[in-house]
Order: C-alpha cells, then structure tokens, then sequence
C-alpha cells in the first residue's frame, strides 16, 4: 500500500480542537484504507519502521492501549509499554520527570493517557517528540471520536446531516467531549441525553441539543451512543441508584424502539452491563457496532500514529 498522501502539519495529536474538518477527514481516509487493507502496509515506507513508540498509561485501560500497542507493531515500530503501577511514579516520581526519563530514551512518539485534564498538553510542551493524547481526565479523548467517526461512517456512509444521540454521563466524559467536537464540525446533528447534574454547563451550541430524557433526545436519531456511568470520577451521589439510572437513562429495547429502525448503538467500553445498557442490546449484532469501534480502533490509531510519526521522523517539519 502507498504512503499517506496528507500531512498533519503539528507536532502533536492532543485533541479534535486543533484539527480543521479536512485534518478529521484525511485521517478517517487513511483510516479506512488501513482498516480495508487489514491493518497491512508496506513497512518499508513506514515513518515509524524501527522507531520507537512509548504508551504510558497513568489510567487502567484495556482498548486503548492494546490497539495503540498493535498499531505501532504493525507500522514496524519498536513499542513499549510502561506499566505504571511497577513504576517510579509509585515512589513519587512527578510526571514530567517520568516524561522526560522516557524523552531521553529518544522515542519518536510517547501516547499518554492521564487522570489530569490539561497533562498530556503540559507534557508535550516539554518533550521533543511527538504526543498523542490516549485521554486527559474528563477533557479530550481524540482517537476514540476518530474511531467513532470512522465506524459510523463505515455503517452509514456519511456523518453530515446524521441525528448523533449521545446518552448518559456527558459531565465526565472525554468521549463525549471529543465526540462533540468532531461530530458538530463534520456536520452531524448532536443531541445530548443526560439527567441534569450530569451534564456539563455551557455545552449546548450550534448543531447541539440538549434533553433531559431518553423518550424525547432519541427519537428518529441514526446512532445511540452510550457512555459508562464514571464512578471513579464521582464524588458523592449524581443519581439516586443504579437501578433508577437504568431505568430512566438505561439503553433497553423500548427505548431503542424511538429511534430510526436502523439506528446502530454504540458504547466506546467498558460497559456496565444493566446500569447504562442491557445486555441484550449490547450483544444484539443487528444493532451494536461495539467490536467494530474496537477494530475500528486499530485503524484509527495507526493513521494517528503515521502522521505524528512522520512529522518527527524527518517528515514535514
Ligand atoms: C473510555 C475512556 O477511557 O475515556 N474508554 C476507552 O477509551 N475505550 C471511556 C470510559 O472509560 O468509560
């Protein structure tokens, strides 16, 4: 396969904030010609062929990090992945000593996941190599709206003029922010469903909406995106119990029956099964594209992983 025609042109993938509508749209290209080539290229013309790559993941993550693990792999790069918890950082290291321990080893991209909005930002003003954002906090989380946007075009063939409803805990959610961001510049309509104390204030805007309840936020919407209740990012009670939350704001089949017949249900995991989505639903293939936001995931991240790469790697500087 060729080498990617476009250039990010910033040294940096931190979030859908910095990227223009074209910059989404060349990355989802890429994106799905890896995905229809089955993750293969030509390693050759890869600009991270035996270069290094350094996940540090401040935060458990399962996907996200096997897929960017995968990704550099198949882009030919060597790939490392700290494991934080046997780390300097239990002895108190701060993170930009950690950060700038792993500089010095010279990787051509560190992908940073932390529990602090604003840290990966922080850090990539320190290191010299390339930084892509795994998630900040509740702040950003730009591969996984790619990889949203990417299976959502994949099964609808545009996201222009699509009804997006994204449901459950938007205020601590880097998902639905980065979701947010891409889905109104790429010109779908948003609608947030969420009970009061879990949404943001000031979120609203053009081509957002904002609902209070799952019967009125998801009629005739094209996709149902649901998000996972964050407990750990809680403190104190934002609901009264999971089994009210399940009931009002829970995806089931009779809520599902308000939207479009062919709206698909999407949940970027881990799910809590039976208090934002019954089991049924999430495994129901007809309706879920669940495991293809994950394969998605693979596509999206060595797109990613290609343009930062190739900006540091003696690409477009
Ligand atoms: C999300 C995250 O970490 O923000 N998970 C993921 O990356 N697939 C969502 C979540 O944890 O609920």
């Amino acid at each position: 396969m060729a080498a990617p025609l476009y250039k990010l042109n910033k040294p940096h993938l931190l979030g859908i904030e910095g990227l223009t509508a074209l910059d989404i749209a060349m990355l989802l290209d890429r994106a799905k010609t890896l995905a229809a080539a089955n993750f293969k290229i030509d390693k050759k013309i890869s600009p991270l062929l035996d270069k290094t790559v350094i996940n540090l993941f401040f935060e458990p993550s399962t996907r996200t990090q096997t897929s960017f693990e995968l990704a550099a792999k198949k882009l030919g790069a060597d790939v490392i992945s700290m494991q934080v918890a046997t780390s300097s950082v239990k002895k108190g290291e701060t993170l930009l000593d950690t950060a700038m321990t792993l500089n010095a080893m010279r990787p051509t991209v560190l992908v940073v996941r932390h529990g602090d909005s604003g840290a990966v930002q922080l850090l990539a003003e320190k290191v010299n190599c390339g930084v892509i954002n795994a998630g900040d906090g509740t702040h950003e989380h730009p591969t996984q709206a790619l990889l949203d946007a990417l299976t959502i075009h994949t099964r609808k063939g545009r996201l222009q003029d699509l009804v997006v409803a994204i449901c459950g805990d938007i205020l601590h959610s880097r998902v639905a922010r980065s979701n947010i961001l891409l889905l109104s510049k790429m010109g779908a309509e948003v609608r947030l469903i969420a009970p009061p104390t879990l949404l943001p204030v000031g979120i609203a805007g053009d081509n957002v909406t904002i609902y209070t309840s799952m019967i009125d936020g998801l009629r005739e919407a094209d996709v149902v995106m649901m998000l996972r209740v964050q407990n750990e990012r809680m403190n104190g009670h934002f609901f009264p119990s999971a089994r009210e939350y399940y009931h009002f704001f829970g995806l089931d089949a009779k809520k599902l029956a308000l939207a479009k017949n062919d709206a698909i249900v999407m949940h970027p995991g881990p799910m809590n099964r039976g208090v934002e989505i019954d089991s049924a639903i999430a495994d129901d293939v007809t309706r879920s594209v669940i495991y293809q936001q994950v394969e998605m995931g693979v596509a999206v991240r060595m797109a990613a992983l290609e343009v930062v790469g190739e900006y540091h790697a003696g690409g477009a500087k």
